[in-house]
């Protein structure tokens, strides 16, 4: 059977790093209680200059230099985002325009935080229909642009960034000794709507809106939501906590993340956090911190990975691939 191997990672920060003590300056909170109640100790902020388009085609260089390959090797980019660049053309189609691809097609997809989860998802079944060979997943957001930097329950927590991963349609033999995507999860309720949004957009308010979270309300939802999928990925895949080597989660929390791994059983040590130093990076932060772990020599081939994020609509997933 075909599968979605991963042939490269890559990703891109915006220049500017901005700590927790900068804070301190523009709203009332502290380095301490943005530390001890999130674990976020910095986030990358976008200059005018750094877009989620030019992020995006930065990260999509690295993934195409890990893996060897040239845009030219590419049929399809599936860009996950709620941050484009314009409301439309898809900011997708302007990184295939930047990469010089005057091939195939571009799309973006949004599912807010869970946005890359559901893009590896989507790519992963692109690929087994046999609509394409090789795909370029890039999670880019520029959340900065739309925080209200008056409001100190949600400003301290975003940053900006992203990172891209190519998927590669190789043979299998059908069975989790396989490498690439092995299954999947996805969820969503829309009955959450209020608790993570932004209050604006084209067909509403005419406007781009801000970020509005009710962070009590989806911390208390976040670990049962992650738990479930995987469980669900667990159950379809008969992979179990013990069996894999890195547990890479969204990096919205670190008590959430904390929470879910204890929950599911999965041994500390196996647990990437990226969250200190990105802050949430929303659809960026799965493919960011697989860069990182890829870069710090953690993730190598043949290791068996678990994806999750959580974010608002609310959405959720899970995805467990073999790398
Ligand atoms: O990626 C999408 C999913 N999003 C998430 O996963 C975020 C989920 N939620 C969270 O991570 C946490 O709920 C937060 C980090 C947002 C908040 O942590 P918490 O432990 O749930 O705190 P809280 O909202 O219950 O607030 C505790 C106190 C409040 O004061 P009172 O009412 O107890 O007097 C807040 O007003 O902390 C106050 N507070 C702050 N204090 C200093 C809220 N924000 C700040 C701040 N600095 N930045």
């Amino acid at each position: 059977m075909i599968r979605s191997a991963v042939r490269g990672v890559g990703s891109a920060l915006p220049r500017r790093i901005m700590k927790n003590a900068e804070f301190e300056k523009l709203v009332d909170t502290s380095d301490e209680w943005i530390v001890q109640r999130t674990g976020i100790r910095q986030r990358h902020i976008a200059a005018e200059d750094e877009t989620t388009v030019s992020l995006g085609e930065a990260a999509a260089h690295k993934a195409l230099d890990a893996a060897g390959m040239t845009p030219d090797d590419i049929d399809m980019i599936l860009l996950a985002t709620s941050t484009p660049n314009n409301t439309f053309p898809a900011s997708a189609v302007e990184i295939q325009e930047r990469l010089g691809m005057r091939h195939g097609y571009a799309f973006d997809m949004q599912a807010v935080c869970t946005g890359f989860v559901y893009a590896v998802t989507t790519a992963d079944l692109y690929i087994r229909g046999g609509m394409a060979k090789r795909i370029l997943v890039i999670g880019s957001e520029t959340f900065s642009r739309i925080l209200d930097w008056e409001d100190r329950t949600t400003c301290v927590l975003f940053g900006d960034g992203a990172g891209a991963l190519v998927l590669e349609a190789v043979e299998g033999k059908g069975t989790t000794a396989d490498r690439g995507v092995l299954a999947s999860s996805l969820r969503s309720d829309g009955t959450h709507r209020e608790k993570l949004y932004v209050d604006g957009g084209p067909s509403t308010t005419g406007t781009v809106g801000h970020l509005r979270m009710e962070g009590r309300e989806v911390f208390k939802h976040a670990v049962a939501m992650i738990t479930d999928v995987v469980e669900d990925v667990f159950a379809k895949s008969g992979i179990t906590a013990d069996d894999l080597d890195w547990f890479v989660p969204h990096q919205a929390n670190k008590r959430i993340i904390d929470a879910s791994a204890k929950k599911l059983g999965i041994a500390e040590e196996k647990v990437i956090v990226t969250v200190h130093l990105h802050g949430n990076t929303s659809a960026a932060s799965v493919p960011l911190a697989l860069a990182h772990a890829v870069g710090e020599g953690k993730i190598k081939t043949g290791d068996l990975v678990l994806l999750e994020a959580m974010g608002g609509g609310f959405t959720w997933g899970a995805v467990l691939l073999r790398w």
